[in-house]
């Protein structure tokens, strides 16, 4: 905390945030000790093993007064115990996992294959990447954290539950790589095997050769500008507005993140036009025929 408040007087900064780019952490479950700051405090004073790093990180921003996003997939500020911080001290904070390469595709995708009922088989998604967070994602216990992040688009998506004859059981298969020539050059493949009328098979390949750093810079300054806008409009908790660049967003307890990207740009949209007390997008437009 007197780093950050070091930070602040040495940079003249009036307001800050604070962003998590920091390397994907291992897999970890809300534990007891998250439930309430009480607790969370004192497994941080015993140095309990559920208190991951990013979490220290997020109290401490949040502690100073300074909203808090999460890039990576880790928990950290989606427990009861840090969103209760989060409220208390009126700040916002959203995550996590920015949604730059594979992830953004298949969110841009999956929701064409089902606004046209086009059924699907499988997906089978691969990466090759040559980075740190290629290397750091090679250790199964973070790419475990990392896998559960990247899993979950397609079924909230498609709705198997609502679409049983198109997507139920459909085979999902995520795979990242350590390929040290490419450096941060990914390249992120895919499979779909999808089927259309009378049950016809058909195939989509896609093959991203992407950059990774070029793909998150943007959605990390993006989001130092709209937490901040957050933060002076008296928004506080989650910001699931900005769900848009998140592969799991966070949500309020007890609601399901919302994936599909384009739903999610007109949420973006829409809470920006509320905000400058605009009327909301409908693409009614039946005022053009009156
Ligand atoms: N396209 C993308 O780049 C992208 C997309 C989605 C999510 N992410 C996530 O963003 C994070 C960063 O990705 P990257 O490519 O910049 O990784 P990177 O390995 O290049 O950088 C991570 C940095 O975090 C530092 N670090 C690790 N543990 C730390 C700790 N406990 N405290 C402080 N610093 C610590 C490392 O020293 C390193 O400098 C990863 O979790 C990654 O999964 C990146």
């Amino acid at each position: 905390m007197e780093d950050i408040a070091e930070f602040k007087r040495r940079n003249k900064c009036s307001r800050l945030v604070m962003i998590w780019a920091a390397s994907t952490e291992i897999f970890l479950k809300q534990h007891a000790v998250h439930k309430t700051l009480a607790t969370f405090e004192q497994a941080m004073r015993d140095n309990h093993k559920a208190i991951a790093p990013s979490m220290i990180y997020a109290y401490a921003a949040l502690k100073s007064g300074v909203p808090f996003a999460n890039g990576a997939p880790n928990l950290t500020v989606d427990i009861p115990a840090l969103l209760q911080l989060a409220n208390q001290n009126n700040l916002s904070i959203c995550g996590k996992d920015f949604k730059t390469g594979q992830t953004l595709m298949k969110t841009i995708i999956a929701p064409g294959l089902k606004s046209r009922m086009l059924g699907l088989h499988g997906w089978y998604s691969t990466n090759i990447l040559g980075n740190r967070d290629g290397e750091v994602l090679d250790d199964p216990d973070s790419f475990k954290t990392k896998e559960e992040s990247k899993l979950s688009v397609l079924e909230y998506i498609l709705q198997p539950e609502v679409y049983p004859q198109l997507y139920k059981d459909f085979s999902h298969v995520v795979r990242i790589n350590y390929y040290p020539p490419r450096g941060d050059n990914k390249e992120g493949w895919d499979n779909i095997d999808i089927f259309g009328w009378l049950g016809y098979p058909m195939q989509i390949k896609i093959d991203f050769l992407c950059r990774d750093s070029i793909l998150a810079a943007p959605i990390v300054l993006d989001l130092a500008l709209f937490l901040d806008l957050a933060q002076r409009t008296g928004m506080k908790g989650v910001q699931e507005w900005l769900s848009f660049y998140f592969k799991s967003p966070q949500t309020a307890p007890g609601l399901y993140p919302e994936h599909d990207i384009f739903i999610q740009l007109m949420k973006l949209k829409n809470t920006l036009r509320h905000l400058r007390g605009e009327d909301l997008i409908t693409h009614l437009g039946l005022e053009y025929y009156d």
